[in-house]
């Protein structure tokens, strides 16, 4: 078992790496005394999968729990969704004693927090990611929220969980493609922040595609331990935080012009392979780090390249309308060496279109 604090006082919480935890969550909760009793949020996919098996640890525990479905899917995140849930808690007579249990994906995660964070003006919820994408990236740190038409992640709050409990094993039931919508945060880490995370990367890219769980569970481990020291340095996103969106901005533009096509994975692994471009062009990255960064992302079968059917100049206009740029000026997370960024809004309008070009 792999333990790892994210530290923030009053609102410090344990991240828990194990294969079987779902069969303990239960045990670690009766001991955490979060609620008393607790409600399941998943999709209808994921509860198939794995509702009953979280249920029954919960119940063989002595706790009060039940489960809750909402439809699988990116279309579920909007506020429909979280209103549908949060009449569902009411007319169950859930109050401020008791808690959710976010059971899935980053769409569940999100959701949950959310509702989690406005029901009652907020009640306590723990994490169970399903996808390496949340076990690494969003089921730790606090973000939660839904879309609006007018954009991704519109509406939402800082609210972290108390817990998060993540079960190797439910990786095994991963399709590939979730499979590399994960590696894509995980090679991120390996670039905004740790060297020598990076060349393990490479030295186990074969174990890791194969889904070896003990050195799965080793990544999630180094990852999720990378992302709460950044999240303890910048719970908000004032400042270091930001250096997670390393890929994303150029990457968000890329989905986006998809029409969201591209998995989020694809997108991200472009986007890092663009940045570090224009990092070379500026002269902060070498050339050769840069093509190590292209063969790690490539070695893993994510792609390198723009999609050339996408409209370039959409994908400007995201850039300019991104939600973390100011003033209509994207700000790019760019490397300076493997295990080191740099945040700027300086990068030339021309250089932009060359790289996306
Ligand atoms: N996924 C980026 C963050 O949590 O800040």
């Amino acid at each position: 078992m792999r333990r790892i604090l994210v530290g923030l006082d009053e609102r410090a919480y344990p991240i828990t790496v194990a294969a079987g935890l779902l069969a303990g969550v239960g045990a670690a909760l009766k001991e955490q005394r979060l609620a008393k009793r607790y409600m399941v949020v998943a999709d209808d996919r994921v509860a198939d999968l794995f509702g009953t098996a979280l249920l029954d640890s919960l119940h063989g525990a002595g706790l009060a729990a039940d489960l809750l479905v909402f439809p699988h899917g990116e279309g579920s995140k909007h506020l429909a969704t979280v209103g549908d849930l949060a009449s569902r808690l009411a007319r169950a007579g859930v109050d401020r004693k008791d808690a959710l249990i976010a059971l899935g994906g980053g769409v569940t995660g999100d959701i949950t927090g959310f509702l989690a964070a406005i029901y009652m003006r907020g009640i306590p919820f723990v994490q169970v990611p399903t996808t390496l994408l949340a076990q690494v990236d969003s089921s730790v740190g606090g973000k939660t929220g839904v879309d609006i038409p007018e954009g991704k992640n519109l509406v939402g709050s800082f609210y972290q969980p108390r817990a998060v409990f993540i079960d190797s094993t439910v990786l095994n039931e991963l399709p590939d493609a979730e499979l590399l919508n994960g590696l894509a945060e995980v090679i991120k880490y390996g670039v905004i922040y740790d060297a020598p995370f990076f060349d393990f990367l490479a030295a186990k890219r074969a174990a890791i595609l194969g889904r070896d769980l003990g050195v799965l569970e080793e990544v999630i481990e180094r990852c999720c331990a990378i992302k709460a020291r950044v999240v303890e340095a910048d719970e908000r996103e004032s400042d270091l935080r930001r250096i997670l969106n390393f890929g994303h901005t150029i990457g968000h533009a890329i989905e986006a012009a998809s029409d969201f096509t591209l998995a989020h994975g694809a997108a991200v692994a472009i986007g890092m392979v663009a940045v570090s471009d224009i990092a070379v062009a500026k002269g902060l990255f070498a050339a050769e780090e840069a093509r190590r960064l292209r063969d790690l992302i490539a070695a893993f079968g994510l792609p390198v390249t723009i999609p050339a059917e996408l409209d370039r100049s959409r994908m400007k206009g995201y850039l300019k309308t991104d939600k973390k740029s100011v003033g209509g000026r994207p700000f790019f997370v760019l490397p300076t060496a493997i295990g080191t960024v740099v945040i700027t809004d300086d990068v030339a309008g021309d250089l932009i279109d060359r790289v996306l070009a």
